[in-house]
């Protein structure tokens, strides 16, 4: 009806729709085959949405623009994504195929293949089943992954600085000490390498 310029019709259609099942998708939105949408309720899918084949959507799910964009202003979704309650995705962004994004997320960034994304901002946890801590900054924007990134340079240069001052060999891996008040070792202190911590599968 949308593309055949039945517009008024079309917006009718789906207000109706939204009455009976608390689910609003804009007449202009390109949806793919077999969208689930489990539960229904409070779900708004935006006029510039795509939706790829294979998608699950619980409830209260926003595909949104951000407001501050025109033309092309809400979400991409590839094909086998599923989006957890509650998650606002917002923008003109790419959700890449297999990806699951947390309930509750809001995500405002380009999200890569395969990958699991939760949180306020949203941010990478998991890529193709594995931890991951992103490096690249094109990627997606991760709080965590800036602060421990920012947090191992800046060890790097003053690890460098003391060595020319000292002239002291220090040992090749700086370890992390954690506080653990119930380590079995007896002084309350251990020390963990990053391998112990995360495993063999922690990517950098
Ligand atoms: C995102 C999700 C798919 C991840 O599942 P998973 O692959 O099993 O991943 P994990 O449970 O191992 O979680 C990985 C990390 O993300 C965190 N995490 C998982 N879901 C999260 C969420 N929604 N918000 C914030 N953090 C979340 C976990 O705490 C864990 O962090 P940690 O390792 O530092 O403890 C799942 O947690 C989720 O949110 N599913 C949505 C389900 C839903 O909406 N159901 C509605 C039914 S009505």
């Amino acid at each position: 009806m949308w593309l055949h310029n039945l517009c008024f019709l079309a917006r009718f259609n789906s207000q109706v729709v939204r009455l009976l099942t608390g689910i609003e998708i804009h007449p202009g939105a390109t949806i793919g085959h077999r969208l689930f949408i489990d539960h229904g309720m409070g779900v708004v899918i935006g006029e510039t949405a795509i939706v790829g084949d294979d998608v699950t959507i619980y409830q209260g799910v926003t595909l949104g623009g951000t407001g501050k964009e025109k033309g092309k202003r809400h979400p991409t979704i590839g094909n086998n994504v599923s989006i957890g309650s509650g998650a606002k995705l917002l923008g003109n962004i790419t959700i890449g195929e297999n990806c699951r994004i947390g309930a509750g997320s809001v995500v405002l960034r380009n999200v890569p293949d395969n990958a699991t994304v939760v949180g306020v901002p949203g941010h990478m946890v998991l890529r193709a089943g594995k931890r991951v801590v992103i490096t690249d900054p094109k990627e997606i924007s991760d709080p965590l992954s800036d602060v421990i990134i920012k947090l191992g340079a800046e060890v790097h240069e003053l690890r460098q600085r003391f060595q020319d001052h000292t002239h002291e060999a220090l040992n090749a891996e700086p370890d992390i000490s954690i506080d653990q008040e119930s380590a079995a070792s007896g002084n309350g202190k251990k020390k963990f390498s990053p391998a112990d911590l995360f495993g063999d599968d922690y990517q950098i």
